[in-house]
């Protein structure tokens, strides 16, 4: 494998020895050499935010990162996240709130609204909207999106004051 690189990596917790081309995106090869098929490819190019996956606790296009730039990071992807229950209660609120039809968006959706919960707990309704405009939609609207999202933040900002333990 000559044209291959060597990385090693931890994507969702696991450590990760693979070999591969050096033009790779990482969304590609999390997708079909981790078969982690959770992060979709829509425009390829960086546009639709389809592809959002975290690198070292900051979201990234996969479709515009290098497999091989990963090397030596932790990587996230929906799958950790959902499997870690760190964004349980924004999921719910989608279902709640149907802020999903075919889904395609959703994923690249929940990653970039996590870290819009952790650095801007308490964003505005103009703000989550701002955040999220990097992530496109072509079935909701965007209202039921933007209500499943003020109402997790609203909900963990009531249960912060309240001293309330998440519910499990
Ligand atoms: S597939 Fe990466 S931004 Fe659209
Ligand atoms: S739910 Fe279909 S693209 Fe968003």
């Amino acid at each position: 494998m000559a044209d291959h690189h060597a990385i090693e990596l931890t994507v969702n917790g696991q450590a990760q020895q693979r070999h591969v081309q050096p033009r790779t995106h990482l969304v590609d090869f999390l997708r079909n050499d981790l078969g982690l098929k959770g992060s979709h490819l829509g425009c390829e190019h960086g546009v639709c935010g389809a592809c959002t996956v975290e690198v070292d606790g900051r979201i990234v296009r996969g479709c515009l990162t290098l497999a091989v730039q990963a090397g030596g990071c932790k990587v996230r992807t929906i799958e950790g996240l959902s499997q870690d229950g760190d964004v349980k209660d924004l999921q719910e609120a989608f279902i709640r709130h149907n802020a999903l039809q075919c889904g395609f968006c959703t994923p690249g959706m929940v990653m970039a609204a996590k870290e819009l919960m952790e650095h801007k707990p308490d964003a505005t309704r103009a703000e989550v909207r701002e955040w999220i405009s990097g992530n496109y939609c072509r079935c909701t609207g965007y209202h039921a999106i933007v209500d499943a999202i003020c109402e997790t933040l609203a909900l963990r900002a009531g249960r912060a004051a309240t001293g309330t333990k998440e519910a499990a």
